[in-house]
């Protein structure tokens, strides 16, 4: 991430994730084969110029012999990465279980699990115990390539014990949490048993951020009703500990994401692009075209989606042979039992919706379990005439940002589920529904199909207008500078 003039940046971020924008997959004792993943994280890095980013963060692969870790270190150095090296126990009871199988679905408002209520809470504990022990191990690697002046920023739920970790190491260091998921009322966090360190822990940061405005006040909620803390207007305030320790205020605010929109723009002018585009035009002629894009998760909503679908074509006749569904769900952890079990309801439901509706030359619903390449989903995003995202709680979802940005032409409808962050920004152009509420939604997929011109235009282009100039560029620098002058003030405030 040098600057383009050549000049050397100035300040060092570290940006420290779970998962680090490259996975490893090992080819031999020492070789490895490494996948970048242009994530909305790394667009977004990309646009601060004026830092030089490194990436501190998993692999995806669970490393345990020296030699490939050395190897892997060495590879992974070419990109600016620095891998945490977890073991196998400590990936099953941190990621499996406490980030995707306890905070994820509570963040999600979707509560702790209810099955088998008695061995999670016995579990709870330990892995409580290992999310603790990976913050920290975390913590080491980032302790260790530190130095002064330069910024750390953390992100997500994942990582709510690396602030405290840091500071406890360097009270001097810049830190920052940004969550990416909904931080949720603070009557559901208190259910949670680590409800008070946790908060405690992230406290430890000079900037919390959320994606929306909500989010931020769910959480500084949360601050003041369980740890008794006061809020003002910036953020929540934590009294001295000791008789020579100053009280610390913890700046928090909103920094809603955006999409790299340039990056799909340009996409839809290339040979290859077009080149799909065409196809998809032929393949699904005299079809309207409707599509989701979700990761096969419970808060994509994606079996109340597919019985929304079910329900118009039950109620609207005309439209049968007239409209496809065309459904990418991408698999994700899927070592998490209630992700497996959701894979096979969401199979069930377009068997059967498929079976009721199709007919020997066509089927109302495309189904793929996988991930698509980005020209391909550049071009579907482009041939789509409504696109559907009916999360049940979602952080912000930048599906629904891609498909406007990739929309200029066609001028699609997009239904979007209120439960978004990005209903608070796409709301005005969007259809918004509860995607709880199937009748709700089959009434909008008929408004949407059945939509003049005029009123899709009026719509896109709000939309348009919002995705263009709310960039993931301009959402990281607006948080680091905002961090850097948040620890400057704080500075300035000690030594009055
Ligand atoms: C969400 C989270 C990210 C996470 C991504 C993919 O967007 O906020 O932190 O990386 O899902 O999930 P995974 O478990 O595969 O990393």
């Amino acid at each position: 991430y040098e600057r383009e003039d050549g000049k050397p940046a100035r300040q060092r971020l570290l940006v420290v994730a779970n998962r680090l924008p490259v996975s490893a997959v090992r080819k031999g004792e020492d070789s490895w084969s490494l996948e970048i993943s242009a994530g909305g994280l790394v667009s977004a890095l990309l646009g601060v110029k004026e830092f030089e980013a490194r990436w501190i963060g998993w692999a995806g692969v669970n490393v345990v012999d020296e030699v490939g870790q050395k190897s892997l270190t060495e590879a992974l150095a070419e990109k600016r990465c620095i891998p945490v090296f977890l073991t196998e126990k400590i990936v099953h009871q941190y990621y499996n279980g406490y980030c995707n199988n306890i905070l994820w679905p509570l963040f999600h408002y979707l509560g702790l699990p209810q099955e088998d209520r008695l061995a999670t809470t016995r579990g709870f504990q330990s892995q409580f115990d290992s999310y603790q022990e990976a913050n920290q191990m975390f913590a080491d690697v980032v302790n260790k390539i530190y130095e002064e002046g330069d910024i750390v920023w953390c992100h997500d739920y994942h990582l709510m014990f690396l602030p405290q970790c840091l500071k406890k190491f360097n009270k001097k260091m810049k830190v920052g949490w940004f969550l990416h998921t909904p931080f949720p009322s603070s009557e559901i966090h208190r259910t949670l048993p680590s409800r008070s360190e946790l908060l405690r822990a992230v406290l430890a940061a000079d900037l919390v951020g959320f994606h929306t405005y909500d989010y931020a006040r769910h959480f500084v909620s949360a601050c003041t009703r369980i740890l008794g803390l006061e809020a003002t207007p910036e953020g929540v305030e934590t009294p001295p500990e000791g008789a020579e320790n100053q009280g610390k205020l913890t700046r928090v605010a909103a920094f809603p994401i955006g999409i790299d929109s340039d990056r799909f723009i340009r996409a839809l002018d290339l040979p290859k692009v077009q080149g799909h585009i065409k196809d998809l035009q032929d393949r699904f002629k005299g079809r309207k075209v409707m599509l989701g894009v979700d990761r096969l998760d419970m808060i994509k909503g994606i079996p109340q989606k597919l019985l929304a679908f079910e329900k118009f074509l039950e109620e609207n006749d005309g439209w049968r042979d007239k409209v496809v569904l065309l459904q990418i769900a991408v698999p994700t952890r899927t070592d998490v039992p209630e992700y497996q079990k959701l894979t096979s309801q969401v199979h069930e439901i377009v068997g059967r919706i498929n079976g009721r509706f199709g007919s020997l030359t066509a089927v109302p619903i495309h189904h793929l379990d996988r991930t698509l390449d980005f020209q391909a989903l550049c071009a579907l995003y482009a041939v789509t005439d409504v696109a559907l995202v009916t999360s049940l709680r979602d952080g912000m979802n930048l599906v629904s940002y891609e498909f406007v940005a990739c929309q200029e032409k066609k001028k699609g409808v997009l239904i979007l589920s209120e439960f978004a962050g990005a209903a608070q920004s796409l709301g005005a152009g969007a259809l918004l529904v509860n995607p709880w509420n199937i009748t709700e939604v089959a009434k909008a997929i008929s408004k949407a199909l059945n939509m003049k011109s005029p009123e899709r235009e009026k719509r896109h282009r709000h939309n348009f207008h919002h995705v263009t100039t709310h960039t993931a560029q301009e959402w990281a620098e607006t948080f680091v500078s905002e961090l850097n002058d948040t620890v400057v003030e704080a500075q300035l405030r000690t030594k009055q």
